[in-house]
């Protein structure tokens, strides 16, 4: 306990990122804000009604937050803060679709953090990811490492979940990955990937792997066509609620983030879909991983589309 986490951003995404990071009961305080009055309030009091039947401890504290920064003393002193505010798309959009509307709402959440909450570890989720990752770095003038997007370990989880479908298998036998963007340059890299330690190329066919690793690359896609009012939520808080909690216990955990790039893969400073240890202060480092000679191209390939992106976003 002690520790203190905001969640930027009331949808669902920060809704459901706020109840799993209570419910860890490891956290004194989950701060939830949004600019829609009475939200944030609205969903701690339900949350925090439910902490006799959960069990947990960890007090909500919902906070209604102004455009120019009204209402964001409330974060002050948090450790960590996860950004999931912005648009999230609609049934046939992009993810890049979203670029200039979110960069405006983004960059705005990340100046009031540099100012309310300077010390702390910024986890980003909001769309598009890679390049919403880039920006708030920018914008807050934080240390790189410090600056972390929610991305890989969702597309991965989605990657392990088709292919225990697909060989009904427990969930818990398969390993994957996946590298690159949160994007049409999202890189799954089969070559990693096991079922109960034996390697996944030799248990499926190479065409139903690589119809796998595109319903991966579409997964998030798939939910919004089905949902048609928003995009998937549970797994991706899922996925940013344990990074803000490797952050929280300085674990250690070696996780698929969109990290800071530096020389790791012969790529040179940018914002990139990568394994990394994270703990305390954010990223540890980045820990590369042995890629075939095509996954390593893909991987730059990716580099190189959000790089021209982050650019366009930066000068915005
Ligand atoms: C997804 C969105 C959240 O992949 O990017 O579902």
């Amino acid at each position: 306990m002690g520790k203190k986490v905001t969640v930027v951003g009331a949808g669902f995404y920060g809704s459901t990122t706020a109840q799993r990071l209570a419910e860890y009961n490891l956290f004194d305080t989950v701060v939830l804000t949004d600019i829609i009055e009475g939200k944030p309030e609205g969903i701690a009091l339900d949350i925090n009604q439910s902490r006799p039947i959960e069990g947990f401890e960890t007090r909500v504290v919902g906070a209604t937050t102004g455009q120019s920064g009204e209402g964001y003393e409330v974060i002050g002193g948090s450790d960590i803060v996860v950004i999931t505010a912005g648009l999230p798309r609609k049934p046939g959009m992009s993810r890049m679709d979203l670029l200039e509307v979110n960069a405006r709402i983004v960059r705005g959440v990340a100046e009031n953090i540099a100012r309310y909450a300077p010390d702390a570890v910024v986890i980003v989720v909001s769309n598009p990811l890679d390049e919403m990752t880039a920006l708030t770095q920018l914008a807050t003038g934080f240390p790189h490492r410090r600056v972390l997007g929610q991305a890989g370990m969702l597309d991965t989880a989605r990657f392990t979940h088709f292919v225990a479908e697909a060989l009904a298998v427990p969930i818990g036998s398969v390993r994957t990955l996946t590298l690159g963007s949160h994007g049409d340059t999202m890189v799954p890299v089969p070559s990693q990937c096991t079922v109960s330690g034996k390697p996944l190329t030799e248990l499926l066919p190479a065409d139903k792997i690589e119809e796998l690793v595109a319903r991966t690359r579409n997964g998030g896609a798939e939910v919004v066509a089905l949902l048609k009012t928003g995009s998937a939520y549970y797994a991706p808080s899922a996925a940013a609620a344990r990074m803000a909690r490797a952050v929280a216990a300085d674990s250690g955990a070696v996780l698929p983030v969109c990290a800071w790039v530096d020389g790791e893969y012969g790529i040179a400073g940018g914002y990139l879909g990568v394994e990394a240890e994270i703990g305390a202060a954010g990223v540890r480092r980045v820990v590369e991983t042995k890629l075939t000679e095509p996954e390593l191209a893909a991987l730059h390939e990716a580099a190189e589309a959000v790089r021209a992106k982050q650019a366009y976003v930066a000068a915005l």
